[in-house]
């Protein structure tokens, strides 16, 4: 059981930055990275598309032998988390809203959270629940930001255009009398863009990711279980739905090393 892998998937090579916080702090264990590069991107898609879609996904993952689950997608999280975790219930499944949310309330002083995320993610309002029911006293912005992802993805992550698309989006928010104190990038493709958010947003205002506080919550899942994986030698098998190339060059800078080596296989879901 200790040396079977962990499974995650994302619509792209976002949840890569998931994979690079469980690197950090489970480098022993094995994993499985599944991206759905060829249907990216969930975030301007219904929800039974969504849901439909990453179904899909954890059963590709699920034809190996898996201990667990992270759902490294934000959007999937807020959308499809109940409807995995019914099909699949024998399973441990983490995602990354939950831990997203904890990071926030941890964070803030003065109970207003802006939440930065998909469309989807915006409107099914799962941030918001997730705030409120470890905060109830919280108050939670919402921002749609989908532009950030095809920036991301393109490498326009800093510079004149990330922070005039920083801008662009966040002025509202900025202009508010009583403004956040506390950010969360709620999308796996911002983190990337922290820098360009951060001179836009000014110091008075954290920014949090889910990717570390859910990396520090399969680590407590895995131990609570008694799961880590033990005299292993560790390895990361890549999964994608489009072509093979890309996803090495512009999954790089998510997982912060090199994926030239790893082994990556196309498969049709
Ligand atoms: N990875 C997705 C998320 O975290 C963003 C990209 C998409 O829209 O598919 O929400």
């Amino acid at each position: 059981m200790n040396n079977k892998a962990i499974g995650l998937f994302d619509s792209g090579v976002g949840g890569l930055t998931v994979l690079k916080a469980l690197l950090h702090v489970l480098p022993q264990e094995n994993y499985i990275y599944l991206g759905d590069t060829a249907r990216l991107p969930y975030g301007t898609k219904s929800k039974e598309t969504i849901i439909r879609y990453a179904l899909q996904c954890t059963e590709k993952l699920m034809e190996n032998d898996l201990k667990m689950l992270v759902v490294a997608c934000n959007t999937v999280s807020s959308v499809a988390l109940p409807s995995i975790k019914e099909k699949y219930p024998a399973i441990e499944i983490i995602g990354v809203v939950e831990p997203g949310a904890e990071a926030a309330c941890n964070t803030t002083k003065n109970n207003h959270i802006a939440v930065l995320g998909t469309q989807s993610t915006i409107q099914g309002k799962a941030y918001d629940k997730a705030i409120m029911a470890k905060n109830p006293h919280a108050v939670v912005t919402g921002k749609a930001c989908p532009l950030f992802v095809g920036m991301a993805e393109e490498g326009i992550t800093q510079g004149f255009l990330a922070e005039e698309m920083a801008k662009h989006y966040l002025n509202d928010i900025l202009l508010q009398e009583n403004k956040p104190d506390t950010m969360v990038l709620g999308c796996t493709h911002f983190p990337l863009l922290k820098n360009a958010i951060q001179n836009v947003v000014g110091n008075s205002i954290q920014l949090v990711d889910s990717a570390q506080t859910t990396a520090l919550k399969v680590l407590a899942c895995l131990q609570e279980n008694n799961a880590l994986a033990e005299n292993n030698v560790p390895f990361m098998h890549f999964l994608t739905t489009d072509d093979i190339a890309k996803f090495k060059a512009v999954g790089e800078p998510f997982l912060g090393i090199s994926l030239d080596k790893s082994p990556v296989e196309l498969v049709d879901l």
